[in-house]
């Protein structure tokens, strides 16, 4: 069977990366996670990456001190996957590289906890949803462009969040639809490639 490859890019607990692994694991799609990149070397998807046999590449942010040299290392590593869809999932940095986004146009996606544009740009936007007062809050999975959180909408969804009492109850009703939603957008972008392959 064709397959698309994908690297994932997490900085955290990596919980939409495990919902990635599972997936490919259990429904076979035609997908393959060529690695795990990290910003971070203490991140728990390094460990989720290692338990399911997947390449997990550290870039530690502090130990650059030029930034510009961090970002030209990422791209360095995605680049030796040559990956189809490069999946940002959690991942705490902003992407950066003239190089990257020509290379890899449409073919970098992104999760947002919110309906964008609602808190585009914003780190915690469960708690931004549950401060505000919403009823009603969702995810985003869109394109990444240099306009942090402002690339192409591909997917939304509303969540009803109106019987949550903080801001973690927030977060964990929206992940539990995120991890549902990413599987379905990335299966159906993958059948589209392979279209084309
Ligand atoms: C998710 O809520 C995602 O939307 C946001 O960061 C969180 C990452 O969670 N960008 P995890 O690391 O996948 O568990």
């Amino acid at each position: 069977m064709k397959k698309i490859s994908l690297i994932v890019l997490s900085s955290g607990r990596g919980s939409n990366f495990q919902a990635l692994i599972d997936w490919v694991k259990n429904e076979s799609p035609p997908v393959e996670i060529k690695a795990l990149i990290t910003d971070n070397p203490n991140a728990q998807s390094i460990q989720r990456a290692k338990e399911a046999d997947i390449d997990a590449e550290v870039v530690s942010y502090k130990e650059f001190e030029k930034k510009e040299k961090f970002h030209q290392e990422i791209f360095e590593r995605i680049e030796k996957y040559e990956p189809d869809l490069i999946i940002l999932a959690g991942y705490m940095r902003i992407l950066r590289g003239e190089e990257l986004f020509k290379r890899y146009q449409n073919r970098i996606l992104n999760i947002h906890p919110s309906l964008l544009p609602q808190f585009k740009g914003s780190t915690n936007a469960q708690k931004d949803a549950f401060e505000a007062g919403l009823k009603v809050s969702g995810l985003t999975i869109h394109y990444v462009t240099e306009n942090v959180d402002g690339g192409k909408i591909i997917y939304q969804e509303k969540v009803d969040i109106s019987g949550c009492k903080d801001e973690l109850e927030v977060a964990e009703t929206i992940l539990k639809r995120e991890h549902l939603a990413y599987k379905g957008v990335i299966g159906r972008l993958a059948h589209e490639i392979l279209k084309t392959k």
